[in-house]
């Protein structure tokens, strides 16, 4: 059997990946679930037997971006009738059959639910069948974790539940990921004891909503506690939050929880409690300004980011201000930010006040503009500061640094010997550029394994 399986030829996928970490690590999971049938990864769509395109629909111009791409394949196709065109993600999930039928060439669309039926999806394809699996399961089947990873590396995103329950009035995600479910709490622990045993020094937790987690009894604190107790697992960082959620008992655990990075991405969206509560998002400016000055009374050095959606229906210059208000007074480390786009389906669309294009478009650069200057003002205060970098390789632009990152997710390139990868050193920051910062080794730092 073992002399057959070693016969069988290798097989290229080409994968490409938009959007959101839940993207990211359902697309780990096909590469996962591919690798049992020898398929492996190429960079190159034209050495490709098969395609995959994991797509998000957050936001219109992501999901345009599907088309184009699809488009380009094509020509692939009609030259190699045997290759296999498949659509995953949230578009997937929502255009079904329709994407089948808009897409002559494509083969196979699956939404997030049926990521872990991809070797299936794919035999079926190759019966010369177009298959579309879109169908949600209400609870988490542990096989669906069950696959080889395939990254290597010192970091891992781990995911600990899927959906989100939260209905934001502007957001599609509960509709194209369903109802929020977690997994098991001793499930979580055990892959990441595996991939600690395997190198991983970083493991990042992920889930759309993850303060609400729940598994096995397991709160997300508690999920924290075991994970961040797992030998050989260095550091624990966890996205997204929402701040409604964040409790007392998250915020005292950055002061007993060496492992947890200082830390925290915690999307506030507007600073206008109007636009706020036609959001749904279940608190005030006030209260979310009043969790971030709790966090950075009991902890200087954390890092708070945020994303900002700025032109949501309704929203007035008055509401806008408020917004560049709340990014003055929470000095954030970094935001992602966006203009707000009608995704169909959801409350805010059918919003009879839309912001017109230009409005959200001068807003959007005003708002980009401040943080730009808010950030690389925080940059400059990390100079002269020591930092703890967990070392993961070779500068991008000079080979004879080294690179990592600080506990509150900064890059830092340093002048230093090779082989310290995995090592967590101190470095005394001397320069700040925008999207990273130089150090010096600092001289009797102990590289920590
Ligand atoms: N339009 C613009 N931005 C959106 N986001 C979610 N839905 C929309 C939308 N319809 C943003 C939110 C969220 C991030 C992942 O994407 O800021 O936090
Ligand atoms: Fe979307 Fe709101 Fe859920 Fe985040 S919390 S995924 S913005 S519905």
């Amino acid at each position: 059997m073992e002399e057959l399986q070693r016969n069988i030829p290798e097989k290229l996928v080409f994968l490409e990946t938009f959007g959101c970490q839940m993207n990211d690590n359902d697309s780990e999971r096909m590469l996962g679930f591919l690798k049992d049938i020898k398929y492996s990864r190429t960079e190159s769509p034209e050495l490709a037997d098969l395609i995959i395109i994991n797509t998000c629909s957050i936001r219109d111009k992501a999901e345009q971006k599907v088309y184009s791409i699809l488009g380009r394949f094509r020509e692939l196709k009609d030259e190699n009738p045997s290759l296999i065109i498949g659509v995953s993600g949230c578009v997937a999930q929502q255009q079904g059959k329709a994407l089948l039928k808009r897409v002559p060439h494509l083969d196979i669309v699956f939404g997030p639910h049926n990521v872990h039926k991809v070797k299936e999806l794919l035999a079926e394809a190759e019966k010369k069948k177009r298959v579309v699996a879109t169908d949600f399961k209400a609870g988490i089947d542990e096989d669906e974790y069950a696959y080889g990873r395939t990254e290597t590396g010192l970091k891992a995103f781990v995911s600990i539940m899927r959906g989100c329950d939260n209905f934001c009035s502007y957001c599609i995600v509960p509709y194209t990921r369903g109802r929020e479910v977690s997994r098991n709490s001793a499930d979580i622990v055990s892959e990441v004891r595996s991939l600690a045993a395997s190198g991983v020094k970083e493991v990042t937790l992920v889930g759309q909503n993850v303060n609400s987690y729940g598994g096995g009894g397991a709160g997300f604190t508690e999920l924290l506690r075991k994970v961040a107790g797992v030998e050989g697992v260095q550091r624990v960082r966890f996205i997204t939050s929402h701040p409604k959620d964040i409790s007392p008992g998250l915020i005292r655990l950055f002061a007993s929880e060496p492992k947890l990075c200082r830390h925290i991405h915690l999307p506030v969206q507007s600073g206008s409690d109007g636009v706020l509560k036609a959001m749904r998002r279940g608190y005030t400016a006030e209260e979310y300004l009043s969790k971030v000055s709790m966090l950075k009374k009991l902890y200087g050095d954390i890092s708070i980011t945020s994303d900002i959606i700025v032109g949501f229906p309704g929203e007035t210059d008055t509401d806008f201000d408020a917004t560049m208000e709340l990014i003055n007074t929470v000095r954030f480390d970094n935001i992602f930010s966006f203009m707000y786009s009608q995704r169909p389906g959801t409350h805010a669309s059918g919003l009879a006040a839309q912001v017109d294009p230009d409005t959200k478009a001068r807003r959007l650069k005003v708002l980009q503009e401040r943080q730009r200057e808010i950030t690389a003002e925080k940059s400059l205060e990390l100079v002269g500061s020591v930092k703890e970098v967990l070392v993961e390789g070779r500068s991008k632009s000079d080979p004879g640094e080294s690179s990592g990152r600080t506990s509150c997710n900064r890059i830092v390139n340093f002048p230093a010997a090779a082989g310290l990868n995995g090592a967590i050193v101190e470095v005394t920051i001397t320069q700040a550029y925008p999207n990273s910062l130089r150090g010096e080794l600092r001289e009797r730092s102990v590289p920590c394994y």
